[in-house]
């Protein structure tokens, strides 16, 4: 029998968010890193969560090649293909959000539009845009999955950067540049961000994180850049 939408209500639960977070003892937020393919998404995500997990922060990558393995194996590389991978992406980390994670997506996600969709579906305080700007000419250099390289030779049709343009965000909550800084330094400005957005605590006191209800805290040598 067809449901209609008008059906469907929402079911509440009696664990709210909040609980969830109060659990982890951190709130919960998206990381949306956005750049050219090879700007280093998936580097920095990587090492990104490694420190978190280190630090006791729940967290999850969804990233743009591991969910195009399942979820969104269906879809291309048109505009509005890319349109619903962002959306079903968008949608799954409001879930991840709703269940208290520190949630880091990892897509090229080229389109402004498309980008702005996806930070609707959230407040404020729970969308961060992070531009990985790197040129295209170091990116082509990298070139780990040696797709730019198939691309040129023309056996690779949307390719962002290549035959697909790239629209740079013009006001992301950060830029971290991966041509220039190293990858530490690259995720300790995510680290930073996500302390001046009171997602985590920070101490000077290791010795503080293991009070239970108390928030995570992460040591101040860690926020330090060198
Ligand atoms: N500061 C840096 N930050 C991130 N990656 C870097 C940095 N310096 C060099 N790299 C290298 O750049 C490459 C980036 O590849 P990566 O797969 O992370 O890119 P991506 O943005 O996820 O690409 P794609 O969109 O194709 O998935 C890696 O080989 C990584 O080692
Ligand atoms: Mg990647």
């Amino acid at each position: 029998m067809f449901l209609s939408p008008n059906n469907i209500k929402w079911h509440c639960t009696l664990v709210k968010k909040e609980d969830r977070c109060a659990l982890n003892r951190h709130s919960s937020t998206v990381i949306w890193l956005t750049g050219l393919p090879s700007s280093g998404k998936s580097t920095v995500a990587n090492q990104l969560e490694h420190m978190l997990f280190r630090y006791g922060l729940r967290s999850y990558i969804l990233d743009g090649d591991n969910i195009r393995h399942g979820l969104n194996k269906n879809l291309s590389f048109t505009a509005e293909d890319r349109k619903e991978n962002m959306r079903r992406v968008g949608e799954v980390a409001k879930l991840f959000i709703d269940a208290g994670l520190i949630t880091i997506v990892a897509f090229v996600s080229p389109f402004r539009t498309d980008r702005q969709m996806v930070r609707d579906m959230f407040p404020k305080d729970e969308f961060l845009e992070v531009f990985v700007k790197c040129s295209l000419a170091v990116c082509e250099l990298r070139d780990p999955k040696g797709l730019y390289k198939k691309a040129r030779k023309g056996e690779i049709a949307h390719f962002t950067g290549v035959n697909d343009p790239y629209e740079a965000p013009e006001q992301p909550e950060l830029e971290i540049e991966t041509d220039k800084l190293s990858l530490d330094d690259c995720v300790r400005k995510i680290f930073r961000l996500l302390v001046d957005k009171k997602i985590v605590t920070h101490s000077d006191e290791l010795g503080n994180q293991k009070s239970p209800g108390s928030p995570v805290q992460v040591p101040d040598p860690l926020l330090s850049f060198g």
